[in-house]
């Protein structure tokens, strides 16, 4: 599948050309329009049906090449809801999901799809036929800017033309003007994320997230005198050892009542993670280009809530270094004063991530004096070891905000699990030299990570998300077969049009 999917809406027709997907129930049952579309085929959908042991069933399908009667290429049927779970269709995750999965149905190659918004059950809704066209806008996605030629049989379509059939297409077509830009934007992530480290250096990057000044997003780019002036010397120290330089680049987005506090979103990004002098292994450690996950996701937000022009003022940081081992790289040993003031005494290099967050949190926090904070990276290890790599691991210091981010969460897909904080672990961060060290040793470290974090935001309402197991190497799903997921992009957009729109 190519990286470029335009999708438009229609009434419901028979097209001329191309792939037609429809959708059926449990017991080969269609909608009253597609019964009425497949009319000349009926006979032959149910032979191949019989053939390929085909029953509808949710997530199978069944596939008819040059359909004689109709004038397609291909039609591909696929198994819906079970009509007597009322859970199983109407759901938004769950039509994002089928769209996905019927996408995934579709040969590369193909370049015309047509998609009949109905289900067994019947025709869908708007914001249900809109959705469907989000999840196949995530599943056609492929990254594909450093392959020279498509391997022998997978030559693709450059482009492809996605039609939904719909039963109020006009209205199916402004749901999609809110779902557009949140695709987009979690394209953003995922290209970010995906780009190797030689090209996305932090001022790379920057220049990138500069871009969103075309969307109407205010930007700051901190370079670093700037970011000495400002005293983030714990962001500074990680990206010493690297020929490259740090930024910090803060994007503003006011949609929402002029002088109402914003909404902060901040995101590690740490271009690639060596470990610096406390060197991590070399096997797998290509991975590490993906340490800016977070950095990623804030941007491809920004994106999103710029994009569908939320109502809401939003504030967007990410820090950006590189971490490497040189003769000019921090020491473990090293004592840093963070822009808090908080000192801080470096255990080992490789803990980078909290030392870029502590400074980029602390300023946000003083400056913007947001109404919550919510931050995102790939941080721990041990977040995966405790929750795999489906669900983020959420840390927060108000419950609300975490019951808000775990709804959001079962809404769209993109789950997060709340993990403790609690004083106790706070001891295991005590420094013998310093006010705080940067490990807190075998045991939670997940946990002492945020805990870490925790003393650099104040009374600030605020929200950690360790997306580690879910921003990058990413298990492949109905909606995402890249590397790269956009994890949080869907999440957090679906947060604030929830909670923070007037
Ligand atoms: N970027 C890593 C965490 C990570 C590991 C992300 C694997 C994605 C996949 C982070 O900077 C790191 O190295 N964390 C250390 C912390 C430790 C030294 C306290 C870790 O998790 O091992
Ligand atoms: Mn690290
Ligand atoms: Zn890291």
């Amino acid at each position: 599948m190519s990286g470029a999917l335009t999708s438009d809406f229609a009434p419901i027709a028979l097209p001329a050309k191309g792939v037609l997907v429809v959708f059926c129930n449990p017991g080969l049952k269609f909608g009253p329009a597609t019964a009425k579309l497949l009319q000349p085929v009926l006979d032959l959908v149910r032979r191949a049906a019989v053939a390929d042991r085909f029953s509808g069933k949710p997530g199978s399908s069944v596939e008819i090449v040059a359909p004689s009667g109709l004038k397609v290429s291909r039609l591909i049927i696929v198994g819906a809801g079970n009509p007597d779970d009322p859970k199983a269709d109407g759901k938004a995750r769950d039509l994002v999901r089928l769209g996905g999965a019927a996408m995934g149905r579709v040969p590369g190659r193909e370049s015309e799809v047509t998609m009949i918004a109905e289900t067994g059950s019947g025709p869908l809704a708007p914001e249900a036929a809109a959705d469907l066209a989000l999840g196949a806008t995530l599943r056609a996605y492929a990254f594909q800017r450093y392959k020279t030629k498509p391997k022998e049989g997978e030559e693709r379509a450059r482009t492809i033309a996605l039609t939904i059939a719909a039963a109020r297409p006009a209205d199916a077509r402004k749901a999609w003007r809110i779902r557009q830009p949140v695709a987009d934007g979690v394209i953003v992530a995922r290209d970010l994320v995906n780009e190797p480290p030689n090209v996305l250096s932090p001022v790379e990057f920057a220049r990138r997230a500069s871009a969103l000044r075309k969307a109407g997003v205010a930007i700051q780019l901190l370079d670093e005198p700037a970011l000495k002036r400002l005293g983030m010397n714990a962001l500074l120290a990680v990206g010493q050892g690297s020929a490259r330089d740090s930024r910090v680049v803060i994007m503003r987005w006011n949609g929402g009542r002029r002088g109402e506090p914003p909404i902060a979103f901040v995101g590690k990004g740490v271009c690639f993670d060596t470990g610096g002098i406390s060197i991590k292994p070399a096997a797998g450690m290509e991975d590490m280009k993906g340490d800016m996950a977070g950095a990623a996701c804030v941007v491809g937000l920004m994106h999103a809530l710029a994009g569908r022009k939320a109502k809401v003022n939003a504030v967007g940081a990410i820090g950006l270094v590189e971490n490497m081992p040189d003769g000019n790289a921090q020491r473990p040993g090293d004592i840093v004063t963070s822009m808090s003031g908080q000192t801080i005494e470096i255990i080992n290099t490789d803990a980078e991530g909290r030392l870029v967050l502590a400074d980029v949190l602390w300023h946000v926090a003083k400056k913007f004096k947001p109404r919550a904070m919510l931050d995102l990276a790939t941080l721990t290890g041990a977040i995966m070891v405790a929750l795999g790599q489906e669900y983020a691991g959420l840390f927060a210091n108000d419950d609300e905000l975490a019951v808000r981010l775990s709804t959001a969460g079962e809404a769209t897909g993109e789950k997060v699990w709340r993990m403790p904080l609690a004083p106790e672990y706070d001891k295991l961060i005590d420094s013998k030299f310093a006010d705080v060290k940067n490990t807190g040793g075998r045991y939670g470290g997940a946990i002492t990570a945020a805990q870490f974090l925790q003393r650099f935001v104040g009374k600030t309402p605020w929200a950690h998300l360790d997306i580690a197991g879910t921003g990058m190497s990413s298990p492949s799903n109905d909606i995402n077969r890249s590397w790269s997921s956009g994890f949080g992009v869907r999440l957090l957009d679906r947060l604030v049009a929830d909670h923070y729109e007037t």
